[in-house]
């Protein structure tokens, strides 16, 4: 398969570039910046079949131009990993929430996957089998809502009710849409005191992506095992 990982130079879309090239597929990983990944991705023989793609999610132009440069080189792709995320505003309480912050997150873990959607669907339309990954996080969840994270939590809340609105458009194109919970995992975002890995959570993702999940028809809101996740 043929898939488009955001956000892939380091933690979690690292591991899932590294663990998608192992498997066999085709990685275009998104990236921010070419140089500083070029050391992390393509530093052993089997992850030079990853193609790096310059993206960021924040930009319209550059989403869209990425869109063309996948077109123009592979026609198609079976799969979109939403996977590029930041983490601001923590432990803020709502008198010294910086509102800038805030939209900030909302740019890159909410409208981010919007905008690559918007302009990868067609790619994703003439494949057969495929799907759209968003990685979304327990912290979205209103049925486990906790205090503090008024911005990640909002914005991941947000992308679910993407996730949902999304699977509606595509249902009849054989395309599975998921939000998918990585567990907490060891990466700059998650922080050294983890107990997940980031290698297990892309075994997970891929394992969905190709199918060896048994996942239910009506949850659009899983863990990277599959499970159900309260939305
Ligand atoms: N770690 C956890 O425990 C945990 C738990 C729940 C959910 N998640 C979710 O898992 C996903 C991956 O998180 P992570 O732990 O791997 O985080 P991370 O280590 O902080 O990595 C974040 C990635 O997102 C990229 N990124 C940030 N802004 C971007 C933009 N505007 N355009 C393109 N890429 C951008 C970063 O690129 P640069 O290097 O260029 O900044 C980096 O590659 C996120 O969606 C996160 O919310 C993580």
């Amino acid at each position: 398969m043929r898939i488009l990982i955001t956000g892939a130079n380091r933690g979690l879309g690292l591991a899932l570039s590294k663990i998608g090239a192992e498997r066999g597929h085709q990685i275009i990983s998104g990236v921010r910046d070419l140089q500083k990944s070029e050391e992390s991705l393509t530093h052993s023989e089997i992850y030079k079949s990853i193609s790096l793609l310059p993206l960021d999610v924040t930009d319209e132009e550059s989403v869209s131009s990425a869109a063309n440069t996948v077109k123009e080189n592979f026609g198609t792709i079976d799969a979109i990993i939403n996977n590029a995320g930041v983490l601001l505003e923590r432990d803020k309480q709502i008198e010294e929430l910086d509102l800038d912050q805030v939209k900030v997150t909302f740019d890159v873990n909410f409208f981010g996957p919007i905008r690559v959607v918007k302009h990868f669907l067609p790619l994703l339309m003439m494949g057969d089998r495929s799907s759209i990954i968003n990685i979304s996080s327990e912290a979205g969840s209103m049925a486990n809502a906790y205090g503090g994270d008024y911005a990640y939590a909002s914005s991941k809340t947000a992308l679910n009710m993407f996730t949902l609105q999304l699977s509606q458009y595509v249902k009849n194109n054989n395309i599975n849409v998921y939000s998918v919970h990585p567990g907490w995992i060891k990466t700059d975002m998650g922080g050294e005191r983890a107990p997940g890995n980031p290698i297990d959570t892309a075994k997970g993702i891929f394992d969905i992506i190709e199918g060896k999940q048994e996942i239910s028809d009506d949850n659009v809101f899983i863990t990277y095992e599959g499970q159900p996740m309260p939305l």
